[in-house]
Formats: structure tokens, sequence, C-alpha cells
């Protein structure tokens, strides 16, 4: 027995780590025909460790303090060593992990991945995408920039809305009247640890039910219903270490060029990534001529801005905004099809498919621009279409003929 076998004895005697390592590796069977929009979820993964260890390096030079916060993020920019690398890395981060997430939601559409039995790995997954979203708005207070500031204005004062316990809700979650020293101090707070742990557990419970009954394929069907009857190996299955460790490696290369030219060459991105206004102090007697969130966010502030006020109040735009993502949550009920994934599936639901991806886009392109009648005209249209895709999906999933499934996994 080699010395490393017996280290390995003596720790799994007293820690599962072979067992582990096998139940989770090198012995856990995912369907041999994944495809380019599987590697979405080790992309998600590698941000989230590049966002926590490049987030403890900006920690250290950074100070959550109104007086200090926008020059200390402009030190770490010129004076720190590697700063700009780090914060740049930061910022290209925080838009590529919205990338990466939406195109792996995208996936989960496509191929019915939400469906049964793998509902609660999408309702971890949207309560996933609700902590992203959270940590993404406290992170962008912290440079304290002119859309920083007005920024966080607006969305606080959206609680505001709320009838009868709105004024209050705003005043607690600023912790003063206006965006003043008290809300930076919380938004570093909850951005730097309490979020991060939030999404931290997240993933881990969203991989443990994955583990649980498999990953789904393009296909859209079970891998274990056909299982050698000695082994019980899954017959469509192949060990994801090192078959998939290696394909992610592939995935993490090619991501991670992408990365490198955007956060290089262009880590502003024409003002998507970051805005120019963020590069003037925040300034609470001069609001911004025009105050955008980032592009992640924008779908949602263009339904916000589609419902009109009723009685002067925004609070019905807080519900629809609301409401569309908490329809993602049902999504595993709505859908009543035969079939799980887009191949088999009939042209209603690629078409409601297809109408909702524009819409998403569309309105996420008008939340970018100044509101005008027009503008305001086509987000209602397309956020009309938004509701309608998950309104209208017991009808249209339940009415459709779809094609007949394989027995195994097709190429
Ligand atoms: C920090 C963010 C996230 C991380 C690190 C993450 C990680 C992963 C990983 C590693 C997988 C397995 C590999 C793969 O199927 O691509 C996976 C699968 C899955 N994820 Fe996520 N995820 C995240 C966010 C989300 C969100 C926001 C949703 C949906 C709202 C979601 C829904 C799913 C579903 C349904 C599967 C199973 C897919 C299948 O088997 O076809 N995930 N996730």
């Amino acid at each position: 027995m080699s010395a490393l076998q017996k280290v390995m004895g003596w720790v799994d005697d007293r820690f599962p780590l072979t067992a582990t390592y096998k139940a989770h590796l090198s012995e856990y069977y995912a369907p041999k025909n994944f495809n380019f929009w599987y590697f979405f979820g080790s992309l998600a993964l590698l941000l989230l460790v590049l966002q926590i260890v490049t987030g403890i390096f900006l920690t250290m030079n950074y100070k959550p303090d109104a007086e200090l916060a926008f020059a200390s993020v402009e030190y770490i920019m010129r004076d720190v060593e590697w700063g700009w690398l780090i914060r740049y890395m930061h910022s290209t981060g925080a838009s590529l992990f919205f990338v990466v997430v939406y195109l792996h939601m995208f996936r989960g559409l496509m191929y019915g991945s939400y469906r049964k039995p793998r509902e609660l790995i999408w309702i971890f997954g949207v309560l996933i995408y609700l902590a992203l979203m959270a940590e993404a708005f406290l992170g962008y207070l912290l440079p304290w920039g002119q859309m920083s500031f007005w920024g966080a204005q607006v969305i606080v004062n959206l609680f505001a809305a709320v009838p009868f316990i709105g004024e209050d809700l705003s005043i607690w979650i600023r912790g003063d009247f206006v965006i003043s020293d008290a809300t930076l101090n919380r938004f570093f707070a909850f951005h730097v640890i309490a979020l991060p742990l939030v999404l931290l557990g997240l993933v881990v419970v969203h991989l443990v039910a994955l583990h649980e009954v498999g990953s789904n394929n393009p296909d859209g069907i079970e891998i274990k219903k056909h299982k050698d009857p000695v082994t019980h190996i899954p017959l469509d299955g192949i060990p994801f270490h090192p078959y998939y460790t290696v394909k992610d490696i592939v995935g993490v290369i090619v991501f991670l060029m992408v990365f490198s030219a955007i956060m290089f060459f262009g880590p502003e991105m024409g003002g998507y990534f970051l805005e120019a206004a963020n590069f003037i102090p925040a300034d609470p007697l001069k609001t911004p001529e025009h105050i955008a969130p980032l592009w992640y966010f924008t779908p949602f502030y263009a339904i916000l801005r589609a419902v009109p006020p009723m009685f002067g109040s925004q609070f019905p735009g807080v519900v629809a905004m609301g409401l569309s993502i908490v329809f993602l949550f049902f999504l595993p009920w709505l859908d009543r099809s035969k079939v799980k994934s887009i191949r088999y599936r009939g042209p209603i639901y690629k078409t409601m498919l297809a109408l909702f991806i524009v819409s998403f886009i569309g309105l996420g392109y008008l939340g970018l621009l100044p509101s005008t009648p027009v503008a305001t005209i086509f987000a209602q249209v397309f956020s009309v279409i938004y509701f309608l895709f998950f309104l209208l999906m017991p009808w249209y999933t339940s009415i459709e003929k779809t094609k007949p499934e394989p027995e195994r996994v097709t190429g």
C-alpha cells in the first residue's frame, strides 16, 4: 500500500472523501448527449468564485463611507498595484454573470429542465436569480457615483409606492430619509457578506437537488429508465469525471477568452457594463439627465414603466414587475406538455418561446431608453406577450400535438 493510499485510508475512516468524490464526480453518471447549452452551469459556478475572490481583494482598499467611497475606487484604479485589473474583473464578471445565467435559464426553458422531477432545482435557481439581482443592485451603490446614488434612489423609492407602509418601509431600507452614508454602510454589509452567503447556500442546495435526480438533457428524456441490469449504471450515462470535467474546461477557456477581450479592450462595453455617469461623484443636489439601470435589469424596468400609475401611485407597475419574476416559480406546474424538450414539441410552444424571448430582449432595449409615448406602447405590447407566455401556458401546452420522444437519447 502506497503512502498516499494510507493517507487516503486514514482520511476516509474519518471523513467520506473518496465516497463523495465517487458519488459526485467519478461515479456520477450524466447523460452522454450534453451540448453547448450545458456549459453555462459550470461557467456560473466559475463566475461565483471569481466574484467572491475579486470582491475580497477590492474590499481590502475600498472604503464604505460616503465621504471616501468614490475616491477609494479611483485609488484602486490608479494607485493600487493591479487594482484596475481586480476592479475590471469584478465589474465585467458582474455583467457576464447575468449573460451566463440568462443563457442557463434559457436552456432550462428549451429542454423543459424545470419539469418533474426537477422542480426544486428550478425553484432554487429562481431564488438564486433573485439573490443575484439583489447582490448586483447593492454592489452598484458602492462606487458612490451619480448612477449609484440616483439608481438606488429610484429603486428604493419604489418601495414607497406600497400602500400604507410604503413610506416607513423605504426609510427602514435606507436607514435615512434619503440615500446616505447609513444606506451605503448597510448595502456594503449585505453586498460583501450577507448575500454572498445566501448565494453560496442556494447554489449548494441547487446542486444537491440536481445530483439527487440527475441532469436532464437536450432530448428531455430520463436516462435512469434504462440501466444496465448488472451494474445499474444508466446506459446513456457517462461519468462526470473525466468526461464532463474535460469538456467543461473547453467551455471555460473559450469563456475566459471572451471575458479577457472585454476586460482588456472595452471594460465599459460602450456604457452597458459601466455607465459614464458613474464616473462622476454622487451629487444629491443634481439629478442626472437620464437614469437607467444596468442592462440586466432593464427588462423589468421597462415592465415597471409600461404600467400606468393609478391614483398617482406607481404601485401597479411595481406589482407587475414583481409578478414577472414570481411567474417563473410556477413554470413547472404551468407546463402541461407530454414532452419536455423543444425537439419534440410542436410549433405553438416554439412560437410562444420565440415571442417570449423577443419580448424580453425588446423590453431590455426599451428599458435603456428614456420613456416616450411610442416606446411605452411597445413596452406594453411586449409586457402583455411576456405575461401571456405564462398565463396561457397550461392551455397551449395541453392542446399541442407533440412528436414522439425516442426511447434512448439521440446524438
Ligand atoms: C449562481 C448561479 C447558478 C449556478 C452556479 C448554477 C449551477 C448549475 C450547475 C453547475 C448545473 C449543472 C450543469 C448544467 O446543467 O449546466 C445546473 C443545472 C441547472 N440549473 Fe443552475 N445554476 C445557477 C443559476 C440557475 C438559475 C438562475 C436557474 C433557473 C432559474 C437554474 C436552473 C437550473 C436547472 C433547471 C438545471 C438542471 C438543468 C438540466 O439538467 O437540464 N440555475 N446549475
